[in-house]
């Protein structure tokens, strides 16, 4: 995506020091990344923490005596492209709520008029007091985000909602603003990911080696490209996407059902979950037990979702399918374009350095009636972004 000017306000919470990941992750991105803080925030992390991992000075308060007179707040409330405050307190959530400017962050706050996102991060009691809430919701009235807290052990000692999401989410929702060609908007988009498990039993199962990254990335891709976007998954251990509506599924058999019950509606559907072409014709209830001689399981075929979708596609309805080969890749992959009545087959060989499972990187070649279009070597979110404007715009 378009490298952005993104400046991060930090509050005073313990939280603050998940900061220093947020900001360090944008810059890697190649972002311009500038960090304010208050002064409660500088008891939690060093100043030069943030200098070093942004490559900026750290603007702290208004009234300190390196202050240079170029209106500094002024300035960067002007550059910035979104303004993301993390943790965002309950004390700085009332004063931006209500136009409250009195350190630097809250002054350069309100004179930016960009993309303005807020983390909070804080005590499960003072979160749910009506007080925030409605504070909470003014925010939002002014076109304020907020990104929901997550639940869980807090370092007060309480265990409840308050907990400030992962760096990763943060940057997440921060490139979800920030991307500005929605040349999906208003186009529904279902996307497929991860891997299925087939019960053998209630204690075992049969999966493949699938981590889920190339799907999820897809979906965020679609999301930020201004699609709505429904995210079916397996069970994989990646961060949830934000603003993409989750359905969790763990058979071949309700991946099915969940895809096919919904696809109708969608203008685009893409299948890169790794679904389990054979099921066991029987779940034991209970744990087989082993015996002195060699265990047979049948397996049965599952549904073609994919096939399915063929069948089955409305006018207009663009399917994207995968294929992952070890051999004949090219050739393989026409055979399923032609087979399964899809668009657009994205072929990758697991033979190929930096494809494949678990990694971050991939290497694919678009096979369509037109004919291929490879990627290279890039990685999984790159190609993801390539895959949508290739196929979809
Ligand atoms: N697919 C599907 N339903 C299945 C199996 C696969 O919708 N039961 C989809 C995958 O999500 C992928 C495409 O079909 O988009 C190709 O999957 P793949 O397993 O590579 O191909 P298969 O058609 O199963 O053929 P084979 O396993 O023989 O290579």
């Amino acid at each position: 995506m378009e490298k952005k000017c993104i400046v991060v306000g930090v509050c005073g919470g313990i939280a603050a020091y998940k900061i220093c990941s947020l900001v360090s992750s944008l810059k890697k991105r190649g972002h311009e990344v500038h960090v304010l803080m208050t002064k409660e925030a500088e008891s939690f992390v060093g100043p030069l923490t943030f200098q070093t991992l942004s490559g900026q000075r750290v603007v702290l308060d208004m009234m300190s005596i390196d202050y240079e007179p170029d209106v500094h707040h002024i300035s960067l409330a002007r550059k910035a492209d979104c303004f993301v405050i993390a943790p965002a307190t309950a004390n700085v959530i009332a004063k931006v709520a209500h136009g409250i400017a009195d350190d630097m962050l809250t002054t350069t706050f309100l004179a930016a008029d960009c993309e303005k996102l807020l983390v909070p991060a804080m005590n499960t009691y003072m979160l749910e007091n009506p007080v925030t809430q409605d504070n909470i919701a003014l925010c939002r009235k002014y076109g304020m985000h907020i990104l929901e807290s997550a639940s869980g052990y807090l370092a007060c000692g309480d265990t409840g909602k308050g907990r400030m999401p992962e760096a990763s989410v943060i940057l997440d929702a921060v490139e979800s603003l920030l991307e500005k060609d929605r040349y999906l908007s208003g186009r529904n988009v279902l996307v497929t990911a991860g891997p299925t498990r087939e019960d053998i039993d209630p204690v075992r199962y049969i999966t493949n080696h699938s981590s889920g990254k190339m799907g999820y990335a897809l979906a965020r891709a679609a999301r930020n490209a201004g699609a709505k976007v429904v995210l079916v998954t397996g069970c994989v251990n990646i961060e949830e996407p934000v603003n993409v509506e989750m359905v969790h599924v763990t058979s071949a058999a309700e991946m099915a059902q969940a895809v096919l019950e919904r696809s109708q509606e969608q203008d685009a559907i893409i299948m890169a979950a790794a679904i389990a072409d054979y099921t066991p014709k029987e779940k034991a209830d209970q744990k087989l037990k082993k015996g002195d001689g060699e265990l047979y399981i049948e397996l049965e075929r599952t549904t073609d979702i994919l096939l399915e979708l063929g069948k089955r596609k409305k006018e207009g309805q663009v399917l994207i399918g995968f294929a992952m080969e070890t051999e004949n890749l090219l050739a393989n992959a026409a055979g399923k374009l032609a087979k399964k009545n899809a668009d657009y087959i994205v072929a990758n060989s697991i033979a190929d350095a930096g494809a494949g499972f678990g990694v971050d990187t991939n290497v694919v070649t678009i096979i369509s009636k037109e004919g291929e279009k490879s990627l290279g070597l890039l990685s999984k979110d790159e190609t993801a972004e390539k895959i949508l404007s290739y196929c979809l715009k």
